[in-house]
């Protein structure tokens, strides 16, 4: 569905992405595993089209995107949950929720049956819908941008360490959500970034591991030999 050919880009003078080449499948539970620095945010960020690429290409269903602004990608039915969730503290959760479908001007009666989907996925969040953007803990926060992710990504999902600092319960909370996902939504392409691979256990269907900004083929994980 989403490919990505020989991408590189750089910030601040510095190459980030070298070349990355990789298919994100409908149907799919990926995860992309890399230590801190080894550039999973600038890959999600490339792909959502929130930094310029210096070479290769992004491409959704077979339409080449990389030039494309970013909201336009949202258009096509790609959701974000960016690692520092940014919640707008003067909405309530549930605006912050309807906010990116509205800026794509769905009908609110589309609005509403995401919403409810949303809610069905993420039930956590019908006591957080009337409260302040502003008065999460940040486990809440997590969900929260899983919700709002989910209202416009009907396609893919990127989700930018959502694992990392929840605590336990939330985290298991936060597996269980998307393993309905996965099961109410089976077409959806899920991708979850993760610098501690043991904390997703053995959610993901398939792993890519990011290094230096690098793909690499992954070493088997342990206990297979
Ligand atoms: N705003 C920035 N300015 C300068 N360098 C950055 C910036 N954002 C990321 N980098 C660099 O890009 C590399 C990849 O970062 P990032 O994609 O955030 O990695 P990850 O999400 O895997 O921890 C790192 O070496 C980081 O130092
Ligand atoms: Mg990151």
């Amino acid at each position: 569905m989403l490919k990505i050919d020989k991408l590189s880009a750089s910030i601040a003078g510095n190459t980030v992405l070298r070349g990355i080449t990789a298919e994100f499948r409908a149907g799919e539970l990926l995860a992309v595993v890399g230590r801190n620095g080894a550039g999973k945010t600038t890959l999600l960020r490339a792909i959502m089209g929130l930094l310029p690429v210096s070479s290769g290409s992004v491409s959704m269903e077979g339409t080449e995107i990389t030039r494309v602004a970013g909201h336009r990608r949202t258009a096509l039915g790609i959701g974000y949950a960016p690692e520092d969730r940014v919640m707008f503290p003067t909405l309530t959760v549930e605006e912050n929720l309807r906010l990116p479908c509205e800026v794509l001007q769905l009908p609110a009666a589309e609005v509403d049956r995401r919403l409810a989907r949303v809610l069905e996925v993420v039930p956590q969040l019908k006591e957080m819908l009337g409260r302040s953007g502003a008065a999460l803990s940040g486990g809440q926060g997590k969900m929260a941008a899983l919700g709002r992710a989910l209202m416009v990504g009907t396609k893919l999902v990127l989700l930018d360490e959502p694992f990392q600092g929840l605590a336990p319960v939330l985290a298991v909370q936060y597996a269980e959500s998307l393993r309905r996902l996965h099961q109410i939504a089976p077409e959806l392409c899920i991708v979850v970034t993760e610098s501690n691979r043991s904390l997703l256990r053995d959610l993901p269907d398939a792993t890519l591991t990011l290094e230096r900004g690098e793909l690499v083929v992954a070493p088997e994980p342990a206990g297979t030999h």
